[in-house]
């Protein structure tokens, strides 16, 4: 796999998805825009209706592709924002593909912090080098000192209970098939979050089913709302919290 060097690069998610959307949206602006100019009658509003329908690829293609360049980088920095940082938090980045949160949070960590990047590597999912090419933004942006990889699925974690401080995720519950598995997912988080502890996760859909899963597991649901204008894109975040016990 190609690793680029000079600067990190965080891939484009579900790649197939925007090319084929931007291409099946082109094809069908181009068919339309022959058929408009080329004939009349009823052909002509058949193929003025295709070019409405084919914008609609076009405008979600066009949506991933600004998502990619512009908005995930804008919600990394809304999503590290959130949390009050001291320098020695150990934080989970649930499939953390080139390490966009990853090395986000690795930034405010000190010499005791520690981010560890959980992931499968899905070409699927993201484009841009997998592991290799997290190695290598690790590398670039000179936070290899407070950062761990581990190739392992989100629904088994190997970590232990009550260790991580701060779970972050983005675009990633979602590829794992089935709300069962999902779930199991997210109970995973449950489980490896200190009590005080604090998960953030964003989705390109809304998430409540998450808050809900969240809630019953007996976490504080901070906040769970739609961040289109910071992610320039579909955005949904929820914010949760672990309540410590409390001593009586
Ligand atoms: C769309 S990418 C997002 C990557 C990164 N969070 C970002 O925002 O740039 C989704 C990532 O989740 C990973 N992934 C998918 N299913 C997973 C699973 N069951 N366990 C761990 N990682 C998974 C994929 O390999 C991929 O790197």
């Amino acid at each position: 796999m190609k690793v680029r060097a000079r600067t990190a690069h965080y891939g484009f998610d579900a790649p197939g998805i925007m090319i084929g959307m931007l291409a099946g949206g082109a094809a069908g602006l181009g068919l339309s825009a022959a058929g408009m100019i080329w004939t009349d009658g009823a052909v002509w509003v058949s193929a003025a209706i295709l070019g409405l329908v084919a914008l609609v690829p076009v405008v979600l293609g066009l949506s991933m592709l600004v998502y990619g360049r512009v908005g995930k980088k804008r919600m990394r920095d809304y999503m590290i924002g959130l949390i009050d940082w001291r320098g020695d938090e150990q934080v989970l980045d649930i499939g953390a593909g080139l390490g966009l949160l990853l090395i986000g949070a690795a930034k405010k960590l000190r010499a005791r912090g520690r981010a560890t990047a959980v992931d499968i590597w899905r070409t699927e999912d993201l484009s841009g080098g997998g592991l290799e090419q997290l190695a290598a933004n690790v590398a670039i942006e000179g936070v290899e000192d407070r950062v761990a990889i581990l190739t392992e699925d989100a629904r088994t974690l190997s970590i232990a209970d009550g260790s991580i401080d701060v779970v972050l995720s983005l675009f990633c519950i979602h590829n794992i098939e089935g709300e069962a598995e999902q779930k199991r997912a997210l109970l995973e988080i449950v489980r490896v979050l200190k009590p005080g502890g604090r998960v953030l996760i964003g989705e390109w859909m809304p998430i409540a089913r998450y808050a809900e899963v969240f809630a019953a597991a007996g976490l504080k649901i901070r906040s769970q709302r739609s961040h289109i204008a910071t992610a320039l894109s579909p955005m949904w975040m929820v914010d949760a919290e672990k309540p410590v016990p409390s001593r009586s």
